[in-house]
């Protein structure tokens, strides 16, 4: 070999070195023709090392021939290596562009419990009037579920609530049998006068059938002021009746008897399956009873540390799952604990 055919040599290897790198299209590609051409057992080290083979005077002029075609090689290489990174990011970018005339996806949506929708659309109309929504505890002391209501322990009056009692405490604390308790607590804690809405579970210890459960739902109201009539009441509880069942909505009070409450009325709606006639949802009366109300009872606003003399005041309970129950035409109120989807979705 002389140095003639050894420049050729790397001629030729520069030239195919070249082609080979324009043509790596992907970096894995490239990685290998830098190994094949310029690695520790590529071309170039091999071409090199037959150096031994040329005049002694010829060797030191290797270098000088080989080493621009080497850097000119790494050059190349990296050049390549930079724009098949660009093209490999313009590639991505391309697939990543937003269509933003592709329909959105669905995205599943939740719905509140029925029982809880109804109890939030009570409070709504009943916050228009003014009233403020309060929370009291659903285990409550036996003075304050009873008592303090007016019902003495071992009266006849408690045989209207079955009553579950916490164990071990003496019969002294009670799962709340309705939100009257709270009626106490608001007069003990707020000057009249007082506008009140007390939603929440209550508990009785009842044989469940599709009307009755061991636990449900209440929201109790009290108004007290100075010179709260039942007309005051009359005149709220028909505008509630209106905006909750339609404005054609018929009402009437009947007689009831409550021991906190005095004179105490049911109040009923017309029937909405019959309009009125009878049928078997009214057990034929044309009438369904909504709530409980009447006067608050002079010993109750005393034990709520007010005058009796000074302030009046009325209260009502409503079962919010039987008002659930008659906005969706639900038979068996025994769904609304049952979690099953397929129900709950349909609100
Ligand atoms: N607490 C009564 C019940 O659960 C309902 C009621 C509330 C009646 C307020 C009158 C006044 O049966």
């Amino acid at each position: 070999m002389n140095l003639a055919s050894f420049s050729a040599q790397l001629r030729d290897l520069r030239g195919r070195a070249l082609a080979a790198v324009q043509k790596a299209d992907d970096p894995a590609e490239l990685d290998g023709v830098e190994g094949a051409f310029l690695g520790r057992n590529g071309e170039l080290r091999k071409l090199l090392g037959g150096i031994g083979q040329l005049p002694t005077e010829d060797r030191p002029k290797v270098g000088a021939l080989a080493n621009p075609i080497r850097e000119e090689l790494e050059a190349t290489i990296s050049a390549r290596r930079l724009r098949l990174d660009e093209i490999a990011l313009d590639v991505r970018l391309a697939h990543e562009k937003t269509d933003v005339t592709l329909p959105g996806r669905a995205l599943p949506r939740g719905s509140l419990h029925p029982l809880i929708e109804t109890q939030r659309e009570i409070a709504r109309i009943f916050h228009e009037f003014g009233f403020v929504t309060y929370e009291s505890p659903e285990v409550e002391t036996d003075e304050l579920n009873f008592e303090l209501l007016n019902i003495p322990r071992d009266h006849p009056a408690r045989d209207l609530w079955d009553t579950l009692y916490v164990a071990g405490t003496d019969r002294h604390y009670v799962l709340r049998t309705h939100t009257s308790p709270g009626q106490i607590r608001v007069m003990r804690s707020t000057k009249p006068p007082i506008r009140a809405l007390l939603p929440g579970r209550c508990f009785r210890y009842e044989a469940v059938d599709a009307s009755h459960g061991f636990e449900f739902f209440q929201v109790e109201g009290l108004m007290v002021d100075e010179g709260t009539s039942l007309a005051t009441m009359r005149g709220l509880l028909d505008q509630f009746a209106r905006a909750m069942f339609g404005a054609d909505t018929a009402t009437r009070f009947r007689p009831g008897y409550y021991p906190f409450t005095e004179p105490s009325v049911a109040f009923d709606i017309g029937c909405l399956i019959c309009g009125g006639s009878g049928c078997a949802a009214c057990k034929r009366s044309g009438w369904l009873t909504i709530l409980g109300a009447g006067m608050v009872h002079p010993v109750v606003l005393r034990n709520g540390g007010l005058d009796p003399e000074k302030y009046q005041g009325f209260a009502f309970g409503m079962g919010t799952d039987r008002i659930t129950m008659l906005r969706h035409g639900i038979s068996d109120l025994r769904v609304f604990l049952q979690d099953d989807l397929r129900f709950l979705e349909s609100f």
